[in-house]
């Protein structure tokens, strides 16, 4: 919302008379991009922290030849290798965008969410509130607000950890999580349910379409002594575990925060999400964002971001590489 505001006043500088709406959908649309840039080339980068997912990501936004050469010259020709999909031509591959069924399955991280919220001052670290689950979401919010200022808040969120997408690690908030009156959602159960209902391939069988290697046993699936005997106590075979119950078995690949299952599923989308999407290819240029919104994109980032609106947490993130790890206390 920050960022929206700066946009509009940004437009304003070169469009006085510009009403309202327009000004509106123009800062909309720059931030939207802004946003998909962040996405692609800090938040997913942080996510597959090696140097194949740093080079991968921002192949997916600049091409090979990478982001001096589309400052310095723009395109190369209109292929997304050399100089990646933002303006190359949109291409909906044989099926109108949509998410698809398995990235909505393979999304289903709940288990980043801690269980406990230690929220504290930026300037001396000392704890000023401490909650549960429950008393940081939903109604709870309006009230953490009146008792934490949001430069804390984000000080506090940005100096944690998530948590592992490991078996045994779902948030217990998320397992009885209050609807109104006396309803409740165990939304892990929810998680497994909806992809049984939705014919969502069990593990074993999603990783076979992928053309990746099948675990025959649950000894091939996890190197984990108890975590066999959990699964042997709920599966008969290794072919009937779920696939969510699957990939937080998996040894993940170095520096990546989730599955490798995941993340070929991710790759697609992430690359889809912009392919298919006529602002982030043919209307990927300044005379659709307009040229001071087109220049907003290229020279912003969510660490240009952070230093606009919230300057006084600098120094917690100005040594750190990418602004998604944790920050210094
Ligand atoms: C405040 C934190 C969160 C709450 C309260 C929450 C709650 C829920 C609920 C109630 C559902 C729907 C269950 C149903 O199908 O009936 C759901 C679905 C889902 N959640 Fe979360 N969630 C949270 C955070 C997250 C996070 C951090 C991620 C991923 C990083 C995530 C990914 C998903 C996905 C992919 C679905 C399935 C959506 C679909 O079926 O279309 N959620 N969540």
């Amino acid at each position: 919302m920050r960022e929206h505001n700066a946009i509009v006043d940004r437009l304003r500088i070169d469009y006085p008379a510009a009403d309202g709406e327009w000004l509106f959908q123009k800062a909309r649309l720059v931030n939207a991009a802004l946003i998909a840039k962040i996405h692609t080339v800090e938040w997913t980068p942080a996510l597959l922290n090696s140097p194949e997912g740093r080079f991968a990501m921002r192949g997916n936004f600049w091409g090979l030849l990478g982001e001096q050469y589309a400052r310095a010259y723009g395109r190369l020709g209109t292929g997304e290798i050399l100089s990646g999909i933002p303006g190359s031509p949109t291409d909906h591959h044989t099926a109108p965008y949509a998410m698809t069924e398995e990235f909505t399955a393979v999304y289903r991280m709940h288990s980043l969410l801690p269980d406990e919220f230690s929220f504290r001052g930026h300037r001396d670290g000392r704890e000023i509130a401490k909650h549960d689950f429950a008393a940081v979401t939903g109604a709870g919010v309006r009230e953490l607000y009146t008792k934490v200022p949001y430069e804390d808040v984000l000080y506090s969120l940005a100096t944690s950890h998530p948590g592992a997408l490991a078996l045994h690690n779902y948030p217990q908030g998320l397992r009885r999580l209050h609807k109104k009156d006396d309803i409740f959602v165990d939304v892990a159960s929810t998680d497994i349910l909806r992809d049984r209902e939705r014919g969502v391939p069990r593990y074993c069988a999603f990783r076979r379409r992928f053309g990746m290697s099948v675990p025959k046993s649950f000894a091939e699936l996890t190197s984990n002594p108890d975590w066999q005997r959990d699964l042997a106590a709920v599966y008969k075979s290794v072919e009937q575990v779920d696939l969510l119950v699957g990939m937080h078995c998996e040894t993940l690949p170095p520096g990546f925060g989730f599955s490798d299952t995941a993340f070929r599923i991710f790759i697609l989308m992430a690359s889809r999400r912009l392919k298919s999407d006529r602002f982030f290819t043919i209307d990927f240029r300044p005379e659709v964002y307009t040229p001071a919104g087109f220049a907003w994109v290229q020279d912003n980032s969510l660490r240009a971001v952070l230093e606009r609106h919230v300057p006084q947490l600098r120094p917690h993130f100005a040594n750190i590489r990418n602004v998604y790890f944790p920050w210094d206390k």
